[in-house]
């Protein structure tokens, strides 16, 4: 037995990292374990519309279909497809709505509180969701963000909460483009944007996805082109915004790209924020809820502005598959993007960029997609500092291509509850030193969600005290990732971390 666990603890892990690349087989290496075949409710337990827009929540919730769903306290105007757990219509009042949901199948029932906040706030959790950048480049089409909206939910990924598919750049007509797919008018005579031959049908798509319970996103750049080359927005934003929303859009990604071009003097105080200010002014003006995500690399500390005219805001370059400073680039981009912990808060988040695993390609390269070289404690790593940054979770590898352990990586409920916190504190970087560090993020209910990380090259034994942490007495710890409780500890906890890796602990 001993030896067993030996192994399993020591041995397994430093196979692992030997290996040097995936081939998407680390079923020896899942944590995450299966869900119960009742039924359990998972992902936001708030969701922000504003009065008077459509709502469209598929309720998150694992456990062997059919699945009968119903709901108490629903205000005027919702309606529930109690079949497939989603959630539309329109409420018309502004208030708190708080709701009882409950799941039940052959095997049992369960009830959940969810709040309907119908106010002026949207995102009150950080989105989670899949974009099409890292593994489609300018090759996506209709036909991949259909079939990914179906993968979200054969996958079972929406039953854990992800629930936006997001189109990213390159559905738009191209300037000078010699494939006669993208080659064409980019604009109609009333300036109303044209989609490129691969997008015969933006209305239809976004409905696609709808009739799924999914939201949608799309992409474009308050320049005059985006950064592959396809129409932008400028001097176009009112009628855009019209568009998006005419089509059916829940999502935009406004990416910075040639604005610069346009943008003026940069001793102009709102050098950066005028682009962002026009748009989500634009979109405000909409009859449906779209969230604004900025993307601008981090210019101009837009973490000090983001909130005021967009609902998350990319912190850093492109994340990419490039490594720094020795290890995988994700370390790197998630410390700087800790240091603007104070910024995130109930609809504006953070954001450094996507969760990059699974098959994902080179952007640098526009690459095919092959398995990502991150080890699986790497992968572990990755997913809880998103978590504890509250950090938009957007998959962006490839739909089509999701291996068991990749969704055990993003389909671990009780790590998402550590994102989708209500209180929507962002972690801080507690600790750092050369091979270790420690992020803290409190929690609605008082316990505090830790992790606590090797960046070393071998297995270490790694301690928290209270007294860092400012507790006191005695507490229960949880393993969140194996979803055990490791009991109860008054003064400190230790464990052993495997290299490049994390436990993943929260503290009651
Ligand atoms: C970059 C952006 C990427 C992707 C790309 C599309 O500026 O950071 O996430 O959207 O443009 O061209």
């Amino acid at each position: 037995m001993r030896n067993l666990l030996f192994f399993i603890a020591l041995v397994l892990p430093a196979l692992a990292m030997s290996q040097s690349k995936s081939d998407g087989k680390y079923d020896a290496f899942i944590l995450t374990p299966e869900p119960p075949l009742t039924p359990r409710i998972t992902g936001p337990v708030v969701f922000g519309l504003r009065p008077g827009s459509p709502l469209i929540f598929r309720i998150p919730c694992t456990g062997e279909r059919p699945i009968k769903f119903t709901a108490r306290n629903m205000p005027e105007g919702i309606f529930l497809d109690e079949d497939n757990g989603i959630l539309s219509g329109v409420v018309n009042k502004p208030g708190s709505y708080s709701l009882t949901l409950t799941a039940s199948n052959k095997q049992g029932s369960v009830s959940r509180k969810f709040t309907l906040e119908v106010g002026d706030k949207l995102a009150l959790t950080p989105p989670m969701g899949w974009n099409s950048w890292y593994i489609h480049y300018n090759r996506i089409s209709d036909k991949t963000m259909r079939e990914a909206a179906d993968q979200m939910i054969a996958s079972g990924m929406a039953d854990y909460g992800y629930q936006y598919v997001n189109i990213d750049d390159c559905w738009m007509m191209k300037l000078k483009s010699k494939d006669p797919d993208l080659n064409g008018k980019r604009r109609d005579s009333q300036g109303r944007i044209i989609p490129n031959k691969r997008f015969p049908d933006m209305k239809g798509m976004a409905d696609y996805i709808h009739s799924k319970g999914l939201k949608a996103g799309l992409y474009i750049s308050p320049g005059r082109y985006t950064c592959a080359g396809y129409e932008g927005s400028y001097k176009h934003e009112a009628l855009d915004a019209k568009t998006f929303a005419d089509w059916g859009y829940d999502f935009l990604k406004y990416d910075w790209c040639s604005y610069g071009k346009v943008a003026g003097k940069k001793s102009d105080p709102d050098y950066y924020i005028r682009p962002y200010r026009l748009m989500w002014n634009e979109l405000k003006m909409q009859d449906r809820d779209i969230v604004l995500n900025l993307c601008q690399y981090g210019m101009g500390n837009v973490w000090e502005w983001g909130g005021e005219v967009g609902n998350c805001w990319r912190t850093t370059g492109d994340l990419g598959l490039a490594h720094r400073n020795n290890l995988p680039g994700f370390y790197s981009i998630g410390f700087s993007n800790a240091g603007h912990a104070e910024y995130a808060q109930p609809g504006a988040w953070n954001d450094p960029d996507y969760i990059l695993i699974g098959w994902v390609g080179n952007a640098n390269k526009m690459a095919e997609g092959k398995p990502t070289d991150l080890t699986p404690w790497e992968q572990y790593s990755y997913m809880s500092m998103w978590s504890l940054m509250a950090a938009p979770l957007i998959f962006s590898g490839d739909m089509a291509k999701l291996d068991k352990f990749t969704l055990n990586v993003l389909c671990n409920h009780e790590v998402i509850d550590v994102n989708q916190d209500p209180l929507g504190k962002q972690a801080i970087l507690q600790e750092k030193t050369d091979q270790k560090f420690v992020m803290v993020k409190p929690m609605i209910d008082g316990s505090l969600a830790v992790g606590i990380f090797n960046t070393g090259n071998e297995i270490q034994k790694m301690n928290i005290s209270w007294k860092d942490l400012g507790i006191k007495g005695e507490k229960q710890v949880r393993d969140l990732w194996r979803q055990k409780d490791l009991g109860k500890y008054t003064k400190d906890f230790s464990t052993e971390v495997q290299a490049h890796g994390v436990s993943l602990i929260r503290i009651y």
